[in-house]
């Protein structure tokens, strides 16, 4: 056959697998509002930047007709494409071919450009739209899935790796992501489940709708397995864009640096914390206030609210910040704080990311629920990930700095590297008013006018301990300062650490509190 002639042949192939699950397919999934998994590919990525590989990989499966059964790429497209310029390794699971199930062909594409991105070293990102293991094909799509896991977890600390849900996305499709280090949602557009409605169902009795047990408010309001929600696909993939500037390549490497900017303006940090330890201030403010361009990206902003959580620049270096915030339940630390805070800690020290903890708590949430939940396990996963973060860690306590949490929040004790404090902050074993109860307990019983002397007590614990100074005095923070002093400290600071080193014990890991 004549070189044309193959070239003819070459494009009709082509033709045809691009044409995924077929017209009435691509119809089901545009009236359910979304894209095809080709359309996803091209709007994330640069333009004209995506190469496909594989296009031509086909199912072997015989069983319950399968044979009789053409499953175009086998129901996932793979390559390599840019973002602003930096290199990903991307696949996307094709909804229109059946259902976007995962056999054993469809899960050999996604494991050669996952060992892809390991050895190049650049960014995994994976759209699932998935019905999970591929029922036809037993246990080869569990096999398949089994090693989608193991290289998550091989991957995980070299390579960022982001996983997107666009889709009901069932069973083994969804563990493949809570693997990774970044899980995005579009409302009404994402499911996520271990067992659907039928199941449970069927085994429960229950009725409930996919939106109520799995829907992208679900995780990333309650169970907390999402880590951005958008309104829209195309929003969502905004927002990959930009996590994408934030974060670098790989662990080898920091993340990309911008051209410096001043905080916007309107933003005074001299007057957005109160002065009475009580009121409430959005921490939030406080980091736009420090932060380049007055620029965050928040990272599961919607989940355990009490912590925030993101990315900011300072003079164009990424840090990862990490901030009580006083606006919900005091800024306490509490079992999915505790969480959401270690993680965000270990992704930024894997990624040589410096960590900025702004604090003020009153320390860890009490009650039967907290203690029975298990925060003495989850909380300890703070104190861990502090301490074992190498990556500069700077710490500014803003108010209060009580008890548990003083230490937790990136104290010097955990090897904070710089601290400052604002002369607001009170550092104590507690509050005034709970610790004058205890310690005052029998002159204040005792005492002709107990309100009156117990008021007399609390104001003498405060001139005592419920300031900065006696930690100052013990070396415990570095420095006094005035809190429109912030940003220049902290970029002082990250400069000054820029080839910090620490020794470590030789040991193959350690033994998390997971
Ligand atoms: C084979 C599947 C499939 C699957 C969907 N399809 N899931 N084929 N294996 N797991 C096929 C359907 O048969 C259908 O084919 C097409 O995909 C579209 O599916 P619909 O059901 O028509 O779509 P929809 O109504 O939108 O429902 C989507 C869904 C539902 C919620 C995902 O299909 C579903 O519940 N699927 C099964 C989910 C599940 O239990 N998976 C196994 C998980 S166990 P046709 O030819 O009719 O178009 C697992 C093991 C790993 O993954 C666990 C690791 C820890």
């Amino acid at each position: 056959m004549a070189l044309n002639k193959k070239i003819e042949e070459l494009k009709k192939r082509r033709e045809i697998i691009l044409q995924g699950g077929g017209e009435k397919a691509i119809e089901k999934q545009v009236a359910m509002g979304k894209l095809t998994a080709r359309e996803r590919i091209i709007n994330l990525l640069d333009r004209n930047s995506f190469t496909e590989y594989d296009l031509f990989v086909e199912h072997d499966a015989r069983d319950f007709d399968m044979d009789k059964k053409t499953l175009h790429g086998d129901g996932v497209i793979t390559g390599t494409g840019t973002i602003f310029g930096a290199p990903i390794c991307i696949f996307a699971q094709d909804f229109t071919v059946a259902g976007g199930s995962l056999g054993l062909m469809h899960a050999r594409k996604i494991t050669k450009i996952m060992d892809h991105s390991l050895k190049m070293k650049v960014p995994l990102i994976g759209i699932n739209d998935s019905g999970g293991a591929r029922i036809q094909e037993g246990v080869n799509s569990l096999s398949g899935y089994g090693e989608i896991f193991f290289r998550n977890t091989l991957n995980s600390g070299v390579i960022p790796q982001i996983s997107v849900i666009l889709g009901p996305c069932a069973g083994g499709a969804v563990y493949s992501p809570a693997l990774t280090d970044f899980v995005f949602v579009v409302d009404k557009i994402s499911k996520m489940f271990i067992t659907g409605p039928e199941v449970i169902k069927t085994v429960l009795g229950e009725d409930i709708s996919m939106e109520d047990l799995g829907g992208a408010r679900v995780h990333s309001e309650i169970s907390g397995n999402a880590h951005f929600y958008a309104e829209s696909e195309a929003e969502c993939f905004e927002q990959i864009k930009k996590l994408i500037t934030f974060i670098p390549w790989n662990n080898l490497q920091k993340a990309k640096k911008f051209p410096p900017k001043e905080p916007k303006p309107e933003y005074r940090i001299n007057d957005i914390v109160p002065g009475d330890p009580r009121q409430p201030y959005d921490v939030r403010d406080v980091i736009k206030a420090i932060v380049d361009d007055s620029d965050f990206l928040e990272v599961q902003e919607r989940w355990a609210e009490n912590i925030v959580i993101g990315f900011g620049r300072l003079a164009g270096e990424t840090v990862g910040f990490i901030c009580n915030q006083p606006l919900v339940l005091a800024g306490v630390l509490d079992v999915d704080s505790s969480d959401k805070a270690a993680r965000f800690i270990r992704f930024c020290d894997a990624f040589n990311i410096p960590i900025i903890t702004l604090v003020d708590l009153p320390g860890y949430l009490p009650g039967v629920d907290q203690e029975h939940a298990g925060v003495i396990r989850h909380g300890a996963k703070v104190l861990y990930a502090y301490s074992e973060a190498t990556v500069p860690k700077l710490t500014v306590i803003l108010r209060k700095a009580y008890g548990g949490g003083y230490i937790a929040m990136a104290s010097r004790h955990l090897r904070a590297d710089f601290v400052f404090a604002w002369p607001g902050a009170e550092i104590a074993v507690m509050g005034p008013e709970g610790a004058a109860n205890i310690i005052f307990r029998k002159e204040i019983a005792t005492a002709v006018d107990p309100e009156k002397m117990r008021k007399q007590k609390v104001k003498e614990y405060k001139q005592k301990f419920a300031n900065p100074y006696v930690a100052a005095a013990r070396g415990y923070i570095d420095s006094v300062i005035v809190p429109s002093e912030t940003r220049n400290l902290l970029l002082h600071a990250i400069e000054v650490s820029g080839n910090k080193s620490v020794y470590l014990p030789n040991k193959k890991h350690g033994i998390p509190p997971f």
